[in-house]
Parts: structure tokens; sequence; C-alpha cells
């Protein structure tokens, strides 16, 4: 699919297994939930635009490339996109960070929206989204939109899992937006679970099962 990548990392695909198994406990999937954050930071600002300057070492003048324009602002849709920003921070020290609270309802799965604390800079910074599971699509599709409403151009998406339903409905609503992603699976069960997924992030990250 245009726009869709999946880094081919050895490290990554071993942090998800582990990611998925159900004997991992909260505090275990929170720190993996953070190493695959970094890691998917790294690719998704991978193509970021750069310009040389002259940098000076301890042994001798040189050029270096360096990033064109300020880090991009990290927006981590709760909660289990916070899982993700932990790690995404380490990488993007000075990015500024945005909270989109969205809850699936369990039994119609629509998100509503219940907090929005966004940067003032998106617009000039642009923005990575973070949040680990892409279901049915419906609660990226929404934070997206809110990211653009508070007038960004320069967007990625990242996820850990996504599910090619969501996959879809993220192409149709937003088609100019990257997804960086550790894994495509098979499908979504009758909950709207992503199979064989990982579970419910939010509620194993936080312990909440
Ligand atoms: C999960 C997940 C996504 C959403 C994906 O959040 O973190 O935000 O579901 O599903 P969708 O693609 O079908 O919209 P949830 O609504 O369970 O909230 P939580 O993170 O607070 O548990
Ligand atoms: N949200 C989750 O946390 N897990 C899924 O499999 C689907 C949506």
């Amino acid at each position: 699919m245009t726009g869709l990548r999946i880094p081919d990392n050895a490290l990554l695909r071993h942090k998800l297994a582990r990611l998925r198994d159900r004997r991992t406990d909260s505090a275990g999937f929170r720190r993996l939930l953070a190493e695959i954050g970094a890691m998917l930071t790294m690719e998704a600002m991978a193509d970021l635009p750069e310009r040389e300057e002259a940098v000076e070492t301890p042994v001798t003048a040189t050029r270096a490339q360096m990033l064109a324009a300020p880090e991009p602002c990290l927006v981590a849709v709760l909660r289990a996109g916070l899982g993700l920003l932990e790690g995404a921070r380490g990488i993007l020290p000075e990015a500024p960070v945005g909270h989109l609270g969205l809850v699936r309802d369990e039994h119609t799965l629509v998100a509503s929206e219940y907090v929005v604390r966004l940067p003032r800079d998106l617009a000039t910074r642009g923005a990575l989204v973070l949040d680990p599971m892409l279901a049915t699509g419906g609660s990226a599709v929404q934070a997206l939109a809110r990211v653009k409403q508070a007038g960004a151009t320069f967007i990625r998406f990242a996820c850990v899992v996504a599910a090619p339903e969501g996959l879809r409905a993220l192409r149709d609503a937003h088609p100019d937006v990257p997804v960086i992603a550790a894994a495509v699976d098979e499908k979504l069960n009758e909950r709207g679970y992503i199979v064989p997924g990982l579970g419910d992030a939010g509620d194993r990250c936080f312990g909440t099962e």
C-alpha cells in the first residue's frame, strides 16, 4: 500500500513478538512499547528534510547534515499512545507534546473524544501521531482530522499493529499521511479486536484488564 512503511528490522520483530505474548506483564508491556516507540520514531523521521552546516569537531573542520526544521510535535492518542510516547520523546527530546483522548465504544466501535490538548506550533513543526493499535481506523481518522484542523500539514502516523480494515479507512480519509507500522495483521474479529494482535493495548499498558 502506498504510504505504508514497515521497518525491516529483526530487533523490532523480536520486541513485537514479546509484546504480543499474553504472558508479558504490564511493566514489561510498557517497557517494550516505549522501545518500539523509539524505533518507529526513528523510521518516521528517516526522510526529514536536511541542510548542511559547517561543524568543528575536536579534530578538524567539516560539513555535516542537520535537520532543516525544528523537531516535529509528538501527539499521543490516549491512553495507549502514551506508551509509545515515552520512547518517542527519547528520540525527539525537543518536540512539543500533544494529547488526544479518544475511546472506542465497545459495542458500536465508534470513537469519542474526551480531551484535546495540542501544541501551538503544530502548523509550523508538523506532527508524528502515535497510537499502537489501528483497528477499524476510526480513532486514527479522527485524530488526524484534529491535527490537520490545528494547522499541521507535515503529518505521520505511527502504530505497532495495523489491521487491513484500518489501513483502508486511513488511506481513504487521509491519503496524504504516511503510516509507519511494526506489522500488518490478518483481520479484525467480531469485537473489533485485531487478530492475532496483542489484546487491549490500553488495558495492558495501564494494568486495567
Ligand atoms: C484503542 C487503541 C486505539 C483504538 C483503535 O484505544 O489504542 O486508539 O482502540 O481502534 P479503532 O482503530 O477501531 O478506532 P481504546 O479506544 O481502547 O482506548 P484506550 O487506549 O483508552 O484503552
Ligand atoms: N484496540 C486495542 O487496544 N486492541 C485491538 O485489538 C483493537 C483496538
